[in-house]
């Protein structure tokens, strides 16, 4: 029987994923090329590496075998770099960008014979994709990341899996700090946003939690821990997004924390806080940096139905030649914004955010005073 497929504007398509990887990409590549196939008889060419594949002309086409039972599998089957195409690197000057990298993808994506870009990926894939659509090209794109820190969207795909696997660590970590009566700080991922660590902190049950968005205070921080001991709790966890810094760091610039952090000579923040806590406290104390578990395995069920839904929904704006868009998740409903709105911007946990309220009312020490 000869399949009848919706009106399309796209005909092929190239889709890329870029940046980190996370779980829930292969679910959204299938949730894509499925729609964009099943429904609309689109072509999907499938880009290697994110944008370094498109710069090298490292393509080859999808065919429906190659999106069938990916949906849990965890990675992507396309692979992923972290290529930032205008981006200067050290010794280039901007015309040579444009030049090289620039001009190589414009010339591939008419090579390939594309009509749109697809591209997975976050902050700096999306103002990537969005330099692009000012270059001429048609681009659409959709949120993933591990550290739901793009604007725009309420939810990235990715966190929700990062989130339960971030949890069970710190469950885990509970009861070693029980058994030995010690001091616990876990780090967890999620660049300078601290969504992750929130999250999974107050699902962990976390008693002091350090976000990049709240500057801690040692002090603070060494009273709460004594406090705890005080009302008979011997054990205590502290779990620290990767980007937190101190009140002191706060006043510093760029480069002068840098140095700082060199001179401390510390592997990465959970180790500085570890020692401070000991230091301040002289309560036993541990590090644990969970790292890159978190953006591994198979996705959570949440991930790929958000995953399937943003894929499905970019296949529509595809068939409408809706270019230049992001597709997103809010108020349990999915819809697009245009890719201005996430290029070049960070969604930080805002101050008025009510988890940061469950947290304190939960008796968590956020490090700091909430600002009012
Ligand atoms: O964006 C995802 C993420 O895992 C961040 O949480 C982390 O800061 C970063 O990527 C690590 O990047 P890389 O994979 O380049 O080491």
């Amino acid at each position: 029987m000869m399949e009848i497929h919706r009106p399309s504007v796209t005909k092929t398509f190239g889709i890329l994923t870029s940046g980190g990887d996370c779980p829930g990409l292969n679910a959204a590549i299938r949730g894509v090329c499925r729609a964009a196939h099943d429904r609309y008889g689109m072509k999907a060419i499938g880009i290697a590496n994110g944008y370094r594949g498109l710069i090298d002309g490292d393509a080859r086409p999808l065919n429906p075998e190659d999106f069938s039972g990916i949906l849990t599998r965890a990675g992507t089957i396309l692979g992923a770099s972290r290529e930032k195409p205008f981006k200067r690197t050290e010794g280039e000057r901007d015309s040579e960008i444009e030049l090289d990298k620039v001009a190589a993808i414009k010339e591939n994506y008419q090579k390939l014979g594309l009509d749109c870009l697809v591209i997975l990926g976050g902050n700096g894939t999306n103002t990537t994709g969005y330099l692009l659509a000012r270059e001429g090209l048609n681009v659409v794109g959709l949120p993933k990341t591990i550290d739901n820190d793009i604007y725009g969207t309420d939810l990235t795909f990715g966190f929700n899996s990062a989130l339960a696997i971030a949890t069970e660590a710190i469950d885990r970590l509970h009861s070693t700090a029980q058994s030995h009566s010690r001091v616990m700080v876990i780090e967890i991922m999620g660049h300078k946003a601290g969504w992750l660590a929130l999250y999974s902190g107050i699902a962990g049950g976390g008693d002091v939690i350090l976000i990049p968005e709240i500057p801690y205070d040692m002090n603070i921080i060494g009273r709460h821990l004594e406090d705890r001991v005080s009302e008979g709790k011997s054990f205590s966890i502290v779990v620290v997004a990767e980007g937190a810094y101190s009140i002191n760091e706060e006043k510093m610039d760029k480069k002068e924390r840098r140095k700082y952090r060199a001179e401390h000579n510390t592997p990465s923040i959970a180790y500085r806080i570890a020692k401070e806590i000991e230091e301040g406290t002289g309560m036993e104390t541990r590090a644990t940096v969970l790292g890159y578990v978190q953006r591994g395995g198979i996705p959570s069920a949440t991930d790929r139905v958000l995953a399937t839904s943003l894929g499905t929904a970019a296949a529509d704006l595809l068939a409408r030649g809706d270019y230049g868009r992001m597709v997103v998740s809010g108020g349990n409903n999915i819809s697009s914004v245009d890719l201005s709105v996430p290029a070049g911007k960070i969604r930080s946990v805002p101050m008025d955010h009510y988890m940061l309220d469950t947290a304190v009312s939960v008796g968590t020490c956020m490090g700091n005073k909430l600002p009012n």
